[in-house]
């Protein structure tokens, strides 16, 4: 065995024996450095004849490609051994408790919906809940909306085919028809959810919120519709007096209808709900029309009752001080951390609804 042949032995010898990277990378330079083993070799055939230094070459290169394939080899092989053990380390226990706890809020607009849905639950009324799409039957049709009536007016609703039979709800009403076809009556139901408009400004965004609700059983009276809305405004603004007025209105859906307004004042930049001399619209209502029942295979000779459909967002933003309905829907972690509520501190009737 020649010098050359035993040194490219020991090189591979070494070679085999070492795992690791950095000892990996000292022989490369010792082989195929500037100075190494390689480039001496090449420089000691100047002397040689032709014949010679063309045999030598044809080893010297073979020796080279057989060292790259080890090397390649070897330095994959001491990476992954790295890798393997810089994960070891960086090993995180999963089951371990969290220090640094952050807690979600709860969003202004799901915290008046259960506060809503707390407050009628109390005088029996169920939650219920209907599609956002909906059919233009269950939306206008069915709630005795007139074929030339300006709410189906292509400005406003959102269609969803060209034959315009299917859309997003503009409002919670379907819900109702929903309701009374699936069962018998008396139904005492709210219905919260989105409804959708092609509308924007600071007081209108394309999706809002609305609550409906309905109340249809044997001799049911506007005086109970009253009564029943007094108590929720009541109840919802935690105050004892609330001032209130039913102003004449029309839907199509109801005969009578209403609009309900509350007493309000502005002191110092804030709005005082239930005293003073300004009035703020804040729900229609009214005794659902014979229509309607008919439509929903409720005899109306029978049974009658009365529905209200109330703005949810506009009634968290008197409630809670918020100006601008666009921001409800920003997705600003610093807004929610501002005005959400602890989602651990669920409104009840007896603790307080929202204290
Ligand atoms: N659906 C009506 C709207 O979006 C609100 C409404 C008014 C609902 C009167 C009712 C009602 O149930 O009786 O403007």
């Amino acid at each position: 065995m020649s010098d050359f042949e035993k040194k490219i032995l020991d090189y591979k010898n070494k070679l085999n024996t070492t795992k690791d990277l950095e000892e990996v990378e000292s022989i490369r330079a010792e082989i195929f450095g500037k100075n190494g083993f390689i480039n001496l070799e090449f420089k000691k055939m100047g002397l040689l004849s032709v014949e010679e230094k063309k045999n030598i070459a044809s080893n010297i290169n073979k020796a080279k490609q057989e060292l790259l394939e080890i090397f390649k080899i070897k330095s994959s092989e001491a990476l992954d051994k790295d890798l393997n053990e810089k994960i070891k380390k960086e090993k995180i226990d999963v089951t371990l408790p969290e220090h640094e706890f952050k807690v979600g809020k709860v969003h202004p607009v799901s915290q008046v919906i259960d506060e809503i849905s707390c407050i009628f639950s109390e005088i029996g009324f169920t939650v219920e809940e209907g599609p956002d799409v909906e059919s233009e039957y269950n939306n206008f049709t069915a709630l005795n909306t007139p074929e030339n009536h300006p709410a189906k007016d292509m400005h406003d609703t959102f269609y969803l085919d060209e034959n315009m039979k299917t859309l997003l709800r503009t409002h919670t009403s379907p819900v109702q028809v929903r309701t009374m076809l699936k069962g018998k009556p008396p139904f005492k139901i709210i219905a919260p959810g989105r409804t959708y408009r092609s509308d924007s400004d600071q007081t209108h965004t394309p999706m809002f919120h609305q609550l409906e609700g309905l109340h249809i059983d044997k001799d049911i009276t506007m005086g109970h519709l009253k009564g029943c809305l007094n108590y929720f405004i009541k109840e919802f603004f935690e105050v004892e007096k609330i001032k209130m007025r039913f102003r004449p209105s029309h839907f199509p859906f109801t005969e009578p209808s209403a609009e309900v307004d509350i007493g309000y004042r502005v002191e110092k930049n804030k709005i005082i709900i239930g005293e003073g001399d300004q009035w703020l619209e804040i729900l229609g209502c009214g005794m659902v029309h014979p229509n309607v029942l008919k439509n929903c295979k409720v005899d109306p000779k029978k049974y009658q009752g009365f529905a209200f459909g109330i703005g949810i967002d506009r009634l968290a933003m008197l409630k809670y001080g918020i100006n601008d309905l666009r921001s409800f829907f920003d997705c600003d972690y610093r807004w929610l951390n501002h005005y959400g509520f602890d989602p651990l501190d669920v409104p009840t009737n007896y603790r307080g609804l929202s204290k």
